[in-house]
């Protein structure tokens, strides 16, 4: 995704025709992008082999599962729709883990008789509860044991899950107690032990942290475990000033861990795979201006791309077509909807946009079409997959109809 002769492009098609066929605002993905996000990743991990499970809560398109699934990864699934979703497209339930904190009984039962590799549980009472269902249905159900390992992430607090404080996982002490107590059971194995600190992070220590925690309970419990699984959480640039995320340094950790504790390894990437395949297309509808700022007001809105309004993410916007005007006063591109927060980021220096004219927001691959929502009875929009000079419309735009 770049600029050819100051017009934008999507591999080979240009912005004029992107949105010459498709109504704004629209999600388009590269597939290119992701084919090659995916090879950097097997690339990174060689040595270790892990098996890549993508967290379909990060995007859970069919088509672009699909496209994961083909480059042979599993799915890390947190509920009974994700679940069915990746079985329809065509995964296979040895590559399935399943992560939440809250798994109902008609959810474990499902996955029980689809015979995942991993539930990971999170707490004692599910633990009882899947090995009941087991029992009922006379089998031994593999799960994993989530460890709290308490490291923060570094990350923003909304997306760490790995501190004292955040709902997931077991305690240290928990889990060894836990594992002391069932580990006996005819009804479950405990296969892997699983941590999950949390997501956007972009320095190797809370991993290092991490790894330093798993190793000391390992060498507490008394049980071994044939996986552990790191999670995911691998932080993408999204500013412009190429901060990136060390993969090396953290393959090189992971090998170090599983050669020392002979033991298969499980990764569960979201973002650092899909997240910088995707932009979001949208048209400035009215200039808004004051006497500080003007106001940008686009077709999309925090229903299109809640991500700035819930985390104050900021996802770099960028024109159409480049011009070397720029514009003196700063630009606070909102959207059209009635909150405050339906706001995506304020830009100094931007060139003069006009009314009608086309704006990309970047990097919305992930946590982005997922959590688009219907507010304001506002349809959701279209997602659009361009492969070299061809595009492909990967979900419709709901109509005003559907919601009425
Ligand atoms: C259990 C679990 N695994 C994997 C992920 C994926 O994280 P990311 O998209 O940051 O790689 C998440 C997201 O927070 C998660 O909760």
């Amino acid at each position: 995704m770049n600029y050819k002769n100051s017009k934008f492009y999507v591999e080979n098609i240009s912005i004029g025709k992107l949105t010459r066929s498709f109504q704004t605002p629209f999600y388009c993905y590269s597939k290119l992008r992701l084919n090659q996000n995916i090879k950097n990743f097997y690339k990174n991990f060689e040595k270790t082999k892990p098996l890549i499970c993508f967290s379909v809560k990060s995007n859970s398109n069919s088509k672009l599962l699909k496209i994961i699934k083909d480059n042979g990864l599993g799915a890390d699934v947190v509920s009974i729709g994700e679940l069915q979703k990746v079985l329809k497209v065509g995964f296979k339930p040895n590559k399935i883990v399943f992560s939440g904190v809250g798994k109902t009984s008609s959810e474990l039962n499902f996955a029980i008789k689809k015979k995942i590799l991993l539930i990971n549980i999170e707490s004692e009472s599910e633990l009882k509860n899947i090995i009941n269902l087991s029992k009922n249905k006379k089998t031994v159900v593999n799960v994993g044991i989530r460890l709290n390992p308490n490291v923060n992430a570094q990350t923003i607090g909304k997306i760490s899950t790995g501190r004292m404080q955040d709902k997931f996982g077991l305690t240290f002490k928990d889990a060894i107690k836990i594992i002391d107590k069932y580990k006996n059971s005819n009804s479950i194995r405990f296969k892997c032990l699983s941590v999950h600190i949390g997501s956007q992070i972009l320095s190797n220590a809370p991993y290092q942290k991490m790894i330093r925690v798993v190793n000391n309970f390992l060498e507490k419990v008394s049980v071994n475990f044939e996986y552990v699984d790191f999670g995911g959480g691998m932080g993408i640039d999204y500013s412009s000033n190429k901060k990136t995320f060390d993969f090396k340094k953290l393959a090189l950790e992971i090998h170090k861990f599983s050669e020392r504790n002979e033991c298969k390894i499980i990764l569960e990437p979201g973002r650092s795979i899909i997240g910088d395949t995707a932009v979001l297309i949208s048209k400035v509808i009215y200039i808004k201006e004051s006497p500080t700022k003007d106001f940008i007001i686009l077709d999309a809105g925090m229903n299109d791309l809640i991500r700035p309004a819930l985390y104050n993410a900021k996802h770099m916007i960028i024109p159409a077509i480049k011009s070397s005007k720029k514009s003196k006063k700063e630009y606070d591109f909102v959207g059209p909807i009635c909150e405050t927060s339906d706001r995506f980021l304020k830009m100094k220096k931007f060139q003069r946009l006009n009314e009608g004219e086309i704006v990309i927001l970047k990097d919305v691959g992930a946590y982005g079409y997922v959590l688009s929502s219907n507010y304001n009875v506002r349809p959701m929009p279209k997602e659009v997959l361009v492969d070299k000079s061809k595009t492909q419309i990967i979900s419709k735009r709901q109509s005003i109809k559907d919601l009425i």
